[in-house]
């Protein structure tokens, strides 16, 4: 991949300084965006320096969405939408317009069919799928990408917006986008960092072909060609 599109800090805040001006980027070309955001631990940090830090975001212009979320409710410590809305939504006064949760208490399966659903009804369709301006994604260290687990990577390409997956190691379900969204997405960006991840970044962006059949996230291959990795350090360090 072209090493343009890996963007490789020293420091956190100059990461999250750097994907901050992508965003700004993002939105000096179109009016209004859709971003689907990633859930776990990494976010946060991020999502706090704009709640703290950077103002410079017009955050009124755009709409959040979510690539993954847990079965649970949104006051659950694990729900993706209950940590950004802590560390994020509340902090910069989104309006519940422009917030589209996955809703983790509904049951599901059927979650999964209203959120596609949704993502059809709200988004562009672009090659008959809908189509995020920006997919923001977490890498877990055993390759997974939103809730697309090694054990089930065959979810990947499902023909579904979003299927239901299951933690591997406590078999809770996930809502999740399938590879088809993630990779209709005009742009596409990693947001990873720390040593625990180095070796799947490494082996992800210097050869995912070798490693598609057990990673996930080795199919991360946006059609339109705009996958960005945003690491710090220690994540790149084996690059
Ligand atoms: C989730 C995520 C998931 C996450 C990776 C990395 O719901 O957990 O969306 O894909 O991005 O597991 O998680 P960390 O940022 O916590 O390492």
């Amino acid at each position: 991949m072209s090493s343009d599109n890996i963007h490789i800090f020293d420091k956190i805040e100059d990461l999250h300084k750097g994907f901050t001006a992508f965003i700004i980027e993002l939105l000096s070309e179109k009016e209004r965006i859709s971003i689907s955001l990633s859930g776990g631990e990494t976010p946060k940090g991020l999502f706090d320096y704009w709640a703290n830090e950077d103002k410079s975001i017009d955050w009124s212009r755009i709409d959040f969405y979510w690539g993954d979320e847990r079965c649970v409710p949104p006051t659950d410590s694990e729900s993706n939408y209950g940590m950004t809305k802590k560390h994020l939504l509340d902090k910069i006064a989104a309006s519940e317009s422009q917030v589209f949760r996955i809703i983790g208490e509904n049951n599901p399966a059927e979650e999964a069919v209203r959120y596609g659903e949704l993502l059809d009804a709200n988004l562009p369709s672009e090659n008959g799928i809908p189509q995020f301006d920006l997919v923001i994604l977490g890498l877990g260290i055993d390759g997974h990408t939103v809730s697309i687990f090694p054990h089930q990577i065959e979810l990947w390409g499902s023909p579904a917006n979003c299927v239901v997956a299951q933690h591997p190691g406590s078999g809770q379900n996930r809502i999740s986008l399938t590879g088809k969204v993630v990779n209709n997405a005009v742009q596409v960006a990693f947001l990873t960092t720390g040593s625990s991840k180095r070796e799947k970044v490494r082996s992800i962006i210097e050869n995912s072909e070798a490693f598609s059949d057990r990673y996930p996230a080795a199919h991360v291959n946006p059609s339109s060609g705009n996958l960005h990795w945003f690491i710090d350090q220690e994540a790149g360090r084996l690059l």
